[in-house]
């Protein structure tokens, strides 16, 4: 598969968005990152590593895509409690379609945090809703429209584990 982004790129970018999150929340109490999963588990685990700060971690499990084919987000399982007068900054993989976040979104404000933004390792911008177009306030790399998989991104459960994030070529070779 061809290599898009590589780990020395990924992580350079990753060191950035972690200090910028680092300098706006000084003044927080209380900083949560919400992880959708399992996309962002590796950006996740990363990320909440370049912060410099006290924080918590939750994490939401919401199911959205069928191999390469979108279908209706549906969050699985509980929304992590403890979010009320928190400031929440909820950690996606890709905003393709932008489905999925506005399904997070919703669910999220139900538990009346103080703030809620979105952190995005990748961003389609030539697919998304014009909401997350300008709605992303930590925005990684925009990307164009092909399907990718790697560094958490899967197709069918599978190339979670690339360390670096890839073109989707349709047979994994
Ligand atoms: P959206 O709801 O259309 O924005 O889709 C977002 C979700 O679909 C992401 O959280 C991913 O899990 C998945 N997804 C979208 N595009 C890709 C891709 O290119 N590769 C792997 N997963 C993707
Ligand atoms: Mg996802």
């Amino acid at each position: 598969m061809k290599v898009l982004l590589d780990e020395a790129t990924i992580a350079a970018r990753v060191r950035e968005l972690g200090a910028a999150i680092t300098a706006d929340y000084r003044e927080s109490g209380d900083l949560v990152l919400v992880g959708i999963m399992r996309g962002a588990v590796c950006f996740l685990a990363d990320l909440m590593r370049a912060i410099d700060l006290p924080l918590r971690v939750g994490m939401l499990d919401v199911r959205s895509y069928q191999g390469t084919g979108p279908g209706q987000p549906s969050i699985q399982g509980d929304v992590p409690g403890g979010l009320a007068g928190a400031d929440v900054v909820v950690v996606e993989d890709i905003i393709d379609r932008g489905v999925t976040l506005d399904a997070v979104m919703t669910a999220l404000r139900w538990e009346r945090p103080a703030s809620v933004e979105v952190c995005a390792l990748l961003r389609k911008p030539g697919k998304c809703s014009p909401r997350w177009l300008t709605g992303v306030k930590y925005d990684g790399f925009d990307i164009g429209e092909e399907f990718v998989v790697g560094y958490g991104l899967d197709y069918d459960q599978r190339w979670r584990n690339l360390p670096y994030v890839a073109l989707w070529d349709g047979d994994g070779e």
